[in-house]
């Protein structure tokens, strides 16, 4: 990729992670890119780097603007290696005696990856660094997403430099949201599904902060896909939209099934539902990745969760999936359960245990039906969707 100019001495020096399709278990089918900053001023600043097999490209990126041994500081806005893994390679190309700038916890974090005699220096929240007539401050983003987490931002210029906030995995070279339109929302939603999502009550009060802060924001960069120049507003709204976890008429159907017919049943309640006029999206688990069902729980205002009963318990997929949903707490949920089983039938009551611990509201003690549903199972499945679809709506 060729460095972006973002405004005048401002670039992205990053990269294209074209063929990634894992980011720590959330699938991405397009894969990601890496964005790390060149402040271009009297002196010179490099916020962010890169993952550590991409350093290089990084190191060339930045040759083509500057001499990177000119580069006279580094900013550390999060420790998470996508974005350090890069620093032992371009601390040994400019200098490792070059000042290193993080927050305390990233001083912290920093250190236990990188135990390296590096110059660190821990920066307060709302501390400034001048650069010559550009001026950046540091802004604490603590748990967003990580303890050390910080933005920094470039006074004169209105530059918001997010770190992971407001970023997607998305690879490519459209680079700013106008050029790629709002093709690229589904990308932060499910970015915001599956990392952020357990963070909302923190995000609000960031986003109230910054706002109590009177920073003016033209342009926000984060460290994965599109920097937003045309509009930041609007993923700075969704983010809001999000963390409060408002929802719509929707329900989703989470399930697995042994021999179809707790995949029966899903289908049966998914038309009940959808007869109350509510939008209803039924996903099978091992055709639908944990990552993209989470994208569709986020605003979905009911859950449903069905599985076989396996050996006395759950399949392994629903299990699953109940782990990853109950780590990333949404919040103000319908609940259900349902399922097919042979003889002893313990899948409903599993399920039920797991949404209240999550606070699901949950509306029907469940549905089971014994081996493959007759027509009478499925009017009761019918039944029970429209139910569903009746609380929804309210
Ligand atoms: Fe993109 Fe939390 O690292």
């Amino acid at each position: 990729m060729q460095p972006v100019k973002i405004a005048e001495g401002v670039y992205d020096v990053g990269v294209n992670d074209w063929n990634s399709r894992n980011f720590h278990g959330y699938s991405i089918n397009m894969g990601t890119s890496y964005n790390a900053y060149l402040v271009i001023d009297e002196k010179i600043a490099l916020i962010d780097t890169v993952k550590k097999e991409f350093a290089a490209q990084l190191i060339e990126n930045i040759s083509k603007i500057i001499d990177p041994k000119k580069i006279d500081y580094i900013i550390s806005n999060h420790t998470e290696m996508d974005h350090s893994g890069g620093l032992p390679r371009i601390l040994h190309k400019i200098g490792e005696n070059k000042p290193l700038f993080c927050s305390k916890m990233g001083l912290k974090n920093l250190s236990m990856h990188f135990p390296q005699n590096w110059n660190y220096q821990a920066v307060e929240d709302g501390e400034e660094l001048s650069l010559g007539e550009k001026i950046l401050t540091f802004i604490e983003a603590k748990m967003l997403h990580w303890p050390d987490s910080m933005f920094t931002y470039l006074k004169k210029e209105k530059i918001l430099f997010s770190s992971d906030a407001f970023g997607q995995h998305y690879a490519g070279y459209e680079k700013f949201d106008d050029i790629i339109g709002d093709a690229i929302m589904p990308h932060a939603k499910k970015y915001f599904a599956n990392i952020l999502l357990l963070y909302s009550p923190l995000i609000l009060k960031i986003i109230e902060r910054i706002a109590s802060l009177g920073l003016e924001i033209n342009i926000i960069c984060p460290d994965h896909g599109i920097i937003w120049r045309k509009d930041p507003s609007k993923i700075i709204e969704a983010y809001i939209r999000w963390s409060k976890q408002e929802t719509k008429n929707k329900a989703v159907i989470i399930y697995d099934t042994m021999w179809h017919s707790t995949e029966i049943m899903a289908e049966a309640i998914a038309s009940g539902i959808n007869s109350a006029g509510v939008e209803v999206r039924p996903m099978h688990l091992r055709k639908c990745h944990r990552s993209d069902v989470m994208t569709e729980v986020v605003d979905s205002r009911a859950v449903i969760v069905g599985s076989p009963t396996l050996n006395n318990g759950l399949f392994p997929t629903v299990s699953d999936l109940l782990t990853y949903m109950k780590g990333l707490k949404p919040k103000d949920k319908i609940g259900a359960a349902f399922g097919s089983y042979g003889w002893s039938g313990e899948s409903v009551k599993l399920i039920n245990k797991e949404l209240e611990a999550m606070k699901f509201e949950i509306i029907d003690p469940g549905l089971k039906i014994q081996y493959v549903p007759d027509k009478e199972g499925l009017e009761m499945c019918f039944q029970f969707g429209k139910k569903i679809g009746t609380a929804i709506i309210g």
